[in-house]
């Protein structure tokens, strides 16, 4: 069973965009990439620290990676593996979305649950 948390707007992220969105005990970075969304958890495998600082966008300069602006690692948007970067290899943890009458939701699990 999940509870479903709407995330505002996220229909219309246009591509090669990402939104950052809050649950009240967890932080999320949407990122839509060739037509798809993905969401994964604002939280750098490297120090565990939130991927951006203040108003850094989540994006690296071309809008082709997601990126830690803390030491500068790489994630692809598809799959948030670490390409590049102190946690190479490692990879961000992907949240579970669910689509309902056009709108997106982030679904969270007991225990809070969210990524899969
Ligand atoms: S905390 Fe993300 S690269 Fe160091």
């Amino acid at each position: 069973m999940f509870d479903k948390h709407l995330i505002p707007n996220a229909q219309h992220l246009s591509e090669g965009s990402a939104l950052h969105f809050q649950t009240e005990q967890t932080d999320f970075v949407i990122v839509k990439q060739k037509g798809e969304l993905f969401a994964y958890e604002n939280r750098c495998p490297h120090q565990k620290r939130s991927l951006n600082c203040s108003t850094e966008p989540f994006l690296d300069e071309e809008g082709d990676y997601l990126k830690c602006h803390h030491h500068g690692a790489l994630f692809t948007p598809n799959d948030g593996q670490c390409i590049a970067g102190p946690c190479q290899g490692k990879a961000l943890k992907r949240a579970i979305l669910g689509v309902e009458k056009g709108n997106f939701y982030l679904l969270i699990g007991e225990n809070n649950a969210a990524v899969a």
